[in-house]
């Protein structure tokens, strides 16, 4: 695990030079005294998380959509993309669970890992979100708070304020004030200070437990079904469901807990959402359909990044969740578009043997495979096992495997929501 502490000295170094370099019309270096504590910075992140207050329409919170009591991700009434009576509030992205995040590492286009790639590129990996544009928690923060579909606040300004208002601002004003200053004469320090708080907040004990069965079962302290250790067998060959090659289940050779998800980057080729009308079929490349805007996600090729831009082979890729925590899900995918874990599971083993099953038809008949991508990127999508078909035609996984596999992958609910997984 990251250390909390160096990180909160190198942010507060990082604060105190920009006030320095800002120019003339600024005061001097600020000398700060006590620095806040990671205790401070988890307290103000956990009530800031929970406040509606610092959303623009004042019903918005961190927590509305990452919800505590199911891993920090969407409860059964949060529609997952988001969606309320304001239609400005409509997302196009499935709302992540926030356990485990923490471990992303930063974005990186070329991956080389011993024990993982065994010395060859791995290719992208890591950042937060489902496409990886922000390197840390705390730029991550500056997307839902600002953003008009999300907590809306018009700009810095806006936010310090609701920030002053807010029950906690005396003790916000204690911890991240500088000797003889108030911080809220200043937005910018208080925006940074309050990105900082969710950043250190996100990496306390609740984000990361390790405490599901499957912890307990890889400690020696708990047993699995005959149909769980099915599942589990299915998971990492090869041949079947070879899951364990991007949500890798075993310990790491270091003895670390596994996060089941390697962080890379792979088209799926998840379908689109049904509620959305179909990708305009004149799409030749990306770059075309940057007019459609949030109809058409592209996913890495449009994180903003220098040299992924445009490129179609990057086109449609997201960032491999974690598998912790699935069975709590109603919505799978980036875009939301399955709805059940069976189905998820389902998709891998049939997507290219049954393609009717999860495509619609074009008019003229055939099926439209991959329909939610531009065709330029179709080429990209991968193929390996368990997409790859028999030698045969038929499916990498039958029916009832794929029960085991979902059996398997409800031991990884963490153990305070395992009552609501049992809904
Ligand atoms: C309206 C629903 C909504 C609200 C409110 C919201 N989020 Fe999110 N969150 C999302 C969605 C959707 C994503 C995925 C975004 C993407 O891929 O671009 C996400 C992604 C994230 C991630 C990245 C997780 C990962 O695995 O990479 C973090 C961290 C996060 N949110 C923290 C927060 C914090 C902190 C707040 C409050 C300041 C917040 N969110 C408010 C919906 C929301
Ligand atoms: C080649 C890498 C790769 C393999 C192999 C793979 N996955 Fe995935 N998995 C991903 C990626 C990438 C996504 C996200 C794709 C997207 O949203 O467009 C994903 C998403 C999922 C989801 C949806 C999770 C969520 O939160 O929405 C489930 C469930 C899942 N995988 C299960 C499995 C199982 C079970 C297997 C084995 C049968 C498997 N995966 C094999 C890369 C992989």
């Amino acid at each position: 695990m990251r250390p909390a502490r160096a990180l909160v000295r190198g942010a507060v170094a990082a604060l105190a030079l920009s006030t320095a370099f800002a120019g003339a019309a600024e005061p001097g270096p600020r000398a700060y005294g006590d620095r806040p504590s990671v205790a401070q910075l988890t307290a103000l992140g956990r009530a800031m998380f929970n406040d509606p207050g610092l959303s623009a329409g004042g019903r918005l919170a961190c927590a509305s959509c990452h919800d505590p009591a199911t891993a920090f991700g969407p409860n059964a009434h949060t529609p997952s993309p988001f969606a309320d009576a304001d239609p400005g509030h409509a997302g196009t992205r499935a709302i992540p669970s926030l356990r485990y995040a923490q471990f992303a590492g930063r974005f990186t286009e070329h991956t080389v890992d011993d024990e993982e790639t065994h010395g060859a590129d791995g290719g992208p990996t890591g950042g937060f979100t489902w496409d990886g544009r922000a390197d840390t928690a705390r730029e991550q923060a500056r997307i839902p708070l600002f953003d008009a579909r999300e907590m809306g606040n018009a700009d810095e300004a806006a936010l310090a304020r609701r920030v002053a208002a807010a029950p906690y601002a005396a003790r916000f004003r204690q911890a991240f004030s500088p000797p003889g200053c108030d911080v809220f004469g200043d937005a910018k320090q208080v925006v940074a200070w309050v990105a900082l708080a969710f950043e250190v907040y996100e990496q306390a004990p609740e984000f990361a437990p390790f405490d599901s069965r499957y912890d307990r079962f890889l400690a020696g302290r708990a047993t699995l079904s005959p149909a769980e250790r099915r599942g589990l067998a299915l998971y990492r060959d090869a041949a079947k469901g070879n899951c364990e090659t991007c949500h890798p289940s075993r310990r790491s050779s270091s003895g670390r807990a596994p996060l089941f998800t390697d962080a890379g980057f792979i088209a799926v080729g998840a379908p689109r959402r049904a509620d959305l009308p179909p990708l305009d079929p004149s799409l030749r490349s990306p770059v075309a359909s940057r007019a459609r805007g949030a109809e058409v996600d592209l996913g890495l090729c449009r994180a903003g990044r220098t040299g992924l831009a445009d490129d179609p082979s990057f086109c449609g890729r997201f960032r491999t969740p974690t598998l912790r925590n699935v069975a709590l899900r109603a919505s799978f995918f980036h875009n939301g578009s399955v709805h059940s874990l069976r189905d998820a599971v389902a998709f891998y083993a049939t997507r290219d043997t049954d393609p009717a099953r999860w495509y619609p038809r074009r008019a003229d008949g055939g099926v439209h495979a991959y329909d939610d991508l531009p065709p330029g990127s179709v080429p990209y999508v991968d193929r390996e096992v368990p997409f790859e078909p028999l030698p045969d035609g038929r499916p990498r996984l039958d029916d009832a495997e794929i029960d085991d596999l979902v059996a398997f992958l409800r031991t990884l609910t963490d153990a305070d929501a395992a009552p609501a997984a049992a809904r």
